[in-house]
């Protein structure tokens, strides 16, 4: 099976070389505990250093908000869509319903799965995407009646993103502590691999971990990792340097 790298620092090692190709991957995590910019890491090393396209659909942080942050992480986003390798799509305006200045974005009329599936075919087809991240699964529920609905929509998303072929990575928010990486209970399973982002609020040193909790088809790492987010995006450990220190 071919591997994606990922694009973190020190992960790909801990997964026999990366993600397993054309699967979803769930990363899931707490507030603040750096899904967004895992996903944005994913998608700019896909385009800068493999030549390989990417959409970011990003459902809660506005594009231009979502470029400035990446920005001080030394990411050019910008540049790379004009190069047609990065695009993004912008649903995060239609779901209060002001109209977007983003050239890819959902009606302001509402927001729509439908329409949101058809525009990453669409875009997928045009630039040749092979990687994609949905950021995030919750806020795609926000006009959805029941959780028949919702994880019926997750379905339908996995399948449709299994079929154009591409690496996925979605992001879920969960909370610290909690045994579930969903929101709906039906996320973790549909999807290929989950990996949690934990941040403990405490002390003064870094206090973030990643641990790797499943990925399909792969041997992998058990451990809760250390991990940063530093001047240059997120970054894996090893565990054994925590006990050099000692
Ligand atoms: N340039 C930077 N250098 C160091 N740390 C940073 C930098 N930019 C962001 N961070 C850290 O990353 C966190 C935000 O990461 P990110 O937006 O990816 O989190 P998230 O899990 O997507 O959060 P949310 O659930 O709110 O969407 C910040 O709270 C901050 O701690
Ligand atoms: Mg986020």
């Amino acid at each position: 099976m071919n591997r994606v790298p990922t694009g973190v620092k020190g992960l790909d090692e801990l997964m026999e070389g990366g993600f397993p190709e054309g699967r979803s991957i769930l990363v899931a995590g707490a507030c603040g505990t750096g899904k967004s910019i895992f996903g944005m890491q994913f998608i700019y090393y896909g385009a800068k250093q493999h030549g390989e396209p990417g959409i970011y659909v990003t459902l809660d942080e506005r594009p231009d908000l979502l470029r400035q942050d990446m920005l001080m992480l030394g990411w050019d986003i910008r540049k790379l869509e004009e190069a047609n390798m990065v695009h993004i799509i912008d649903g995060s305006i239609a779901k209060i319903g002001i109209p977007s200045e983003e050239e890819f974005s959902m009606p302001a009329t509402g927001f729509d799965l439908d329409k949101l599936l058809l525009e990453i075919m669409r875009t997928s087809k045009r630039i040749g995407a092979k990687r994609v991240v949905i950021d995030s699964i919750p806020a795609l529920g926000l006009n959805f009646q029941g959780e028949a609905d919702i994880r019926a929509a997750i379905l339908k998303l996995a399948y449709i993103l299994m079929r154009l072929g591409v690496t996925t990575v979605m992001t879920s928010e969960v909370k610290e502590g909690e045994n579930s990486f969903g929101k709906y209970g039906v996320e973790e399973y549909v999807v290929d691999g989950v990996v949690v982002l934990h941040y403990l609020g405490v002390g003064t040193r870094s206090n973030r971990t990643l641990h790797i909790r499943k990925m399909r088809a792969t041997r992998h790492s058990e451990d809760l990792h250390p991990m940063e987010i530093g001047a240059d995006g997120i970054t894996v450990h090893k565990v054994e340097r925590e006990y050099e220190k000692y």
